[in-house]
């Protein structure tokens, strides 16, 4: 027997996906900038400059857009962690990751309409969305408009400290998405949690998760109808 419960509201989806193009386009614009030397580079350089501001933009946009449906819709509350154990949790977590999901263990925190998120990616996704995203565009912002920055900051040029915050932050999200891609394809079955995250529907077998089933919280944009048996 298995269960569908929808999770994901079609704003958190249209968000996470133009999200997905426009961070895609920053890191190889971004990287292009980086090593930029005459004659080389991946994308050539008023091409990368241009394609690195527009998107940078896009990204501000949509980061507003995320920040307000969070707190109209009150999916904030996915991101912050339970206090109750929360270390334990973790571990539980961690060593599935590590060792028992090789070993055909079911999921340790089974997804709930009320609780979408393991204590790790609670965690993370809080991290990324509420720490690293903000220092990247603000230290971006500041990049496209040189003259808010202080002239000098620390003893060094103003735009050092900005840039250096900057291209540590990027970094971060980078390595951010290639550990999120894997871990995207440790759903059910390879392809289940991108099918989850297109369509917001989420299935997998019951017997793992019955008790919590009948959890009545609910998910940004998610009714109690939505939830459903097959
Ligand atoms: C090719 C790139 C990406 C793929 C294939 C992908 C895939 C997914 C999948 C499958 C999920 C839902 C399942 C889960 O959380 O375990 C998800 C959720 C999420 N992703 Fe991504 N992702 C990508 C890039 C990104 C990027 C660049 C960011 C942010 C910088 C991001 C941030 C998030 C967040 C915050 C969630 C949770 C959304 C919510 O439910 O509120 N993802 N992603």
């Amino acid at each position: 027997m298995s269960r569908r419960i929808f999770i994901l509201a079609l704003w958190i989806r249209v968000w996470h996906w133009i999200n997905v193009l426009l961070i895609l386009c920053l890191i190889a614009s971004g990287l292009s900038l980086h090593y930029a030397r005459p004659g080389a580079g991946i994308i050539r350089f008023s091409l990368a400059r241009d394609m690195h501001n527009i998107a940078g933009i896009g990204l501000c946009i949509d980061y507003a857009y995320f920040f307000i449906g969070n707190i109209v819709s009150g999916n904030w509350w996915q991101y912050i962690p339970r206090p109750h154990g929360y270390m334990q949790r973790c571990w539980v977590q961690f060593r599935y990751y590590m060792w028992d999901m090789f070993h055909g263990a079911p999921h340790p925190f089974p997804t709930t309409v009320a609780d979408n998120f393991n204590p790790l990616q609670q965690l993370i996704y809080w991290g990324l969305m509420y720490v690293l995203m903000p220092l990247m565009i603000v230290t971006g912002l500041t990049y496209l408009y040189p003259t808010v920055a202080p002239d000098r900051w620390f003893g060094v040029d103003g735009l050092l400290p900005i840039a250096f915050v900057h291209f540590v932050t990027a970094f971060l999200i980078f390595l951010f998405v290639l550990v999120h891609v894997y871990l995207g394809t440790t759903g059910d079955t390879l392809t289940s949690k991108i099918s989850t995250m297109i369509t917001g529907w989420h299935e997998e077998e019951a017997d793992a998760c019955e008790p919590l089933a009948q959890e009545s919280g609910l998910a940004a944009g998610a009714t109690a109808t939505d939830v459903s048996k097959s």
